[in-house]
């Protein structure tokens, strides 16, 4: 299985000490925090959890196109990537002039945010949520207006609506959210979406959305003509399982495209990314079936964590999460020890990626033994 990747350890590495660089940064830069990448175990023999990557191999059609596109790297991808874009337009039934690629979600993410928001402007988002949102809302200048999640690891939408202010040019709502895997019905978005001032931009960041099994899941398609300031992301790192290819998109409305396309960098994502992701739009089928082996895996999963006496939510990703507050390093620690890495977020809790059954299996012990050994009933950490 593809998982086992070598690579050092990185649990809690102390941060480097703050510099400053001889030439004039600007300031609010200098704080930032560093993006935590998934861990990867010490040896081979390490399962990688902590990434919400696919456990799967690359799909035959992906590494295909990537092999008959590996000879023309010497030459410029095609600078907005017209051909997937095409592509795009046909899968989600809207007209080219909808759909922005980018390198990876990510770069969509920053993209918007700086596109939207001048020095003081606002960016409200759920915390915890993606790191990247307050990282790029601060790094372009703008406020980060974090809202904390309800207990049960969902958005506090109606919290959300209410840090609006006049400054406020950018919304985030994820769902599934990272990390908590927590999901927000279409009911819930659209009543959100109605208190929302018009020319606030709303980025529904739909990272994982294939996985999400919520009865009224939330129909980005249907929602964009009458909320035309909401701008969908989605990317082909998750269920595509193209991470390491840095491809995502967004899909918005004509004149908004029209302007951030100028914006974006040109030629930013590259050949093998747009093959690649075309390659993996027309396999419907097998990423279905792939999709569907993690859903029941997770279910799976959910159900033993349950039956253990954990507090697990209703997660929605390829990926589960523990609210262990302050021992969620140790846990971490503890899963390295027995062969997967995990992703902790300190003080906070642990996201676990659902992976290989054996790797879940590693994980589930070690839950197992925590229940029966570190944790007492009722304690703050989610155990029930
Ligand atoms: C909610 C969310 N959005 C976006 C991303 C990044 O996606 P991409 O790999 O396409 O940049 C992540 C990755 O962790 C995520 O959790």
């Amino acid at each position: 299985m593809a998982s086992r990747i070598p690579g050092p350890p990185a649990f809690d590495a102390p941060p480097p000490p703050p510099e400053t660089p001889p030439v004039r940064l600007r300031k609010e830069l200098l704080d930032l925090p560093a993006h935590v990448p998934g861990a990867v175990g010490a040896t081979a023999a390490v399962f990688k959890l902590s990434a919400n990557e696919l456990p799967f191999p690359p799909l035959p059609a992906v590494i295909a196109a990537i092999h008959d596109a590996a000879e023309d790297v010497n030459r410029y991808p095609q600078v907005y990537g017209a051909r997937l874009l095409r592509a795009l337009a046909t899968h989600h039934g809207v007209v080219e002039d909808q759909v922005l690629i980018g390198n990876g979600a990510v770069a969509l993410a920053e993209l918007l945010i700086r596109s939207m928001c001048s020095p003081g402007d606002e960016v409200v988002h759920p915390w915890r949520c993606f790191e990247a949102y307050p990282a790029v809302a601060r790094a372009n200048g703008a406020v980060s207006v974090p809202v904390p999640l309800r207990a049960d690891g969902s958005h506090d939408l109606a919290a959300m609506a209410v840090a609006v202010t006049e400054r406020t040019r950018v919304i985030v709502v994820a769902a599934p959210a990272d990390p908590t895997g927590a999901s927000i019905t279409h009911t819930d978005l659209l009543a959100f979406l109605e208190v929302v001032p018009v020319d606030v931009m709303v980025i529904l960041d739909e990272s994982y959305v294939q996985f999400d099994r919520t009865a009224d899941r939330i129909d980005s398609r249907a929602l964009m003509p009458i909320h035309k300031n909401v701008v969908v992301l989605r990317t082909f790192s998750n269920a595509y399982g193209l991470a390491g290819l840095r491809i995502g998109y967004a899909l918005a409305r004509r004149r908004l495209v029209r302007v951030l396309r100028r914006v974006s960098t040109p030629f930013g994502v590259s050949e093998l990314g747009q093959v690649a992701a075309m390659a993996a739009l027309n396999q419907t089928a097998l990423v279905e079936s792939r999709v569907a082996e993690i859903v029941a895996e997770r279910d799976r999963v959910v159900a033993a964590l349950r039956d253990q006496g954990w507090d697990v939510g209703e997660p929605q990703g390829n990926f589960y999460w523990l609210p262990l507050g302050e021992r969620s390093s140790l846990f971490a620690r503890d899963t390295v020890q027995s062969g997967v890495t995990v992703r902790p977020f300190p003080g906070e809790g642990v996201r676990i990626s659902i992976g290989e059954p054996e790797a879940n299996d590693i994980a589930l012990g070690v839950a197992a033994r925590w229940v029966r050994r570190v944790m007492s009933p009722g304690e703050p950490g989610g155990f029930a």
